[in-house]
């Protein structure tokens, strides 16, 4: 089998590292790839990601399987022209339609209210009912929600204390297009309180396997504080996703969404991620995803012990109902160390050193420069490790972290220890 995976992150590292134990898989490429992948999978490059360049590779190299791993290219219909083209490459993804579960915030919560997937109270504005807007969040009460309809890079969301402050800042996405067209529209969502943790399918669009979960800290500051970011540490299993909780989630939230998904004919195939709160013991979804997490994957991924292989032609084949998957027991957590100052602005191209390991570090802001290692990105790279539970992979994945180093090398000491 051969695979091509697009993205340069410490997803599509977990990705390949995931696809590399499978024997069955014959040979692997990425696009772009980063300074870790090389030794897994071969790098390409196209221009402009374009879909004419990614189709023509993959007839010439008789690809099995293409995965995106971030969600743009799935919104913008990589999965439809394939399909267009009747290419024999299976895209491990939802077309476009599917895709819009994540591309756009008010979709997603119509879908949801109109399939009764539990989530929190909503309105959706545009600048034509900026007053509308203005009283709506009046009715509501403190801290507010606002959240950018389309894609903004995991920032456009806003989470503030004071009223007049968040009509601010609505004007602002509104009027001042804050995060540009996507937010031409803005979600105001009541504020849940609770514990956040996600969740991943593997799905056809019809049946599904419930791939472990996991618990992802987005903060930059340790004790969640601080500015966000596209996550700084993930763990797996998480501890108070007991049974109860997983059943409320598989009846309340996955066969509610899978049954919408059917129902519309969304075309859908591939990971689907629920982002969760829960609140008093009951399951919320923030929002959906059209791919897998960002560092999640790498604490997930790695506990899968059934092979990718069996897994892709499960779904190509529309035979998941038969495959058993098998989950590893044992934990495993993933720490992301940063270049200094990021979230912000933060130096690149410092030359990284890495010592003996002896567990997993995925890259994801890193290149080969001149045979050099050198940080490329402000999320660097994740210490990733197992252990018998939670607090053994913490304590390996820190030990691993000492043997990495480069200039205003930073991370949070206190991965998972909210729930130790
Ligand atoms: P999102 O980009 O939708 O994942 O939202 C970013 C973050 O904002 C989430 O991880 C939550 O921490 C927070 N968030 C989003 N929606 C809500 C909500 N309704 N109540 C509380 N926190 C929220
Ligand atoms: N870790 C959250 C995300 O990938 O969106």
């Amino acid at each position: 089998m051969k695979i091509l995976v697009l993205g340069s992150g410490g997803r599509e590292h977990a990705l390949l590292h995931w696809l590399s134990k499978d024997e069955n898989i014959a040979k692997l490429w990425v696009s772009p790839g980063n300074g870790g992948t090389g030794d897994l999978a071969e790098s390409v490059e196209f221009s402009d990601n374009s879909f004419e360049e990614i189709f023509s590779f993959c007839k010439q190299r008789g690809i099995d399987f293409l995965i995106p791993g971030p969600e743009q290219p799935l919104v913008d219909g990589i999965a439809d022209y394939f399909s267009s083209k009747q290419s024999e490459t299976f895209v491990l993804g939802p077309h476009k339609s599917g895709a819009m579960l994540e591309a756009s915030k008010s979709f997603s919560k119509e879908f949801m209210r109109q399939y009764k997937v539990p989530c929190a109270k909503s309105r959706s504005f545009d600048a034509h009912n900026l007053d509308e807007a203005y009283a709506f969040l009046e009715g509501m009460t403190a801290p507010y929600v606002l959240k950018a309809d389309g894609l903004a890079a995991g920032k456009g969301v806003l989470i503030i204390e004071d009223l007049n402050k968040a009509k601010n800042a609505l004007q602002d996405m509104l009027i001042n297009q804050r995060f540009g067209l996507a937010s031409e529209r803005v979600l105001i969502e009541a504020f849940l309180l609770g514990k956040e943790f996600s969740v991943f399918i593997f799905t056809n669009g019809k049946d599904y396997l419930l791939l472990p979960e996991a618990k992802d800290y987005k903060r930059i500051g340790e004790g969640d504080t601080g500015l966000n970011t596209g996550g700084m540490g993930s763990i797996s299993p998480v501890p108070f996703f007991n049974n109860k909780l997983k059943e409320k989630v598989e009846k309340q939230i996955i066969e509610p969404t899978l049954k919408g998904i059917q129902d519309r004919k969304l075309n859908y195939c591939g990971f689907l991620f629920f982002g969760m709160i829960e609140v008093d013991g009951e399951p919320y979804v923030i929002e959906y995803n059209a791919r897998m997490g960002d560092p999640e994957t790498q604490s997930v991924l790695p506990r899968i012990v059934t092979p990718a292989s069996n897994m892709l032609l499960a779904v190509k084949n529309g035979t998941l109902n038969a495959l058993n998957l098998e989950i590893s027991p044992t934990s495993c957590c993933s720490v992301v160390a940063v270049s200094g100052g990021y979230p912000e602005a933060y130096k690149k191209f410092k030359e990284i050193t890495i010592n003996e390991v002896d567990e997993i570090i995925f890259h994801a802001g890193t290149k080969i420069v001149d045979n050099k290692l050198l940080t490329n990105g402000g999320r660097v790279l994740s210490s990733t490790s197992f252990g018998l539970n939670q607090e053994d992979a913490l304590k390996k994945c820190y030990q691993q972290l000492k043997q990495v180093s480069f200039e205003d090398c930073y991370y949070r000491k206190d991965i998972g220890k909210d729930i130790l």
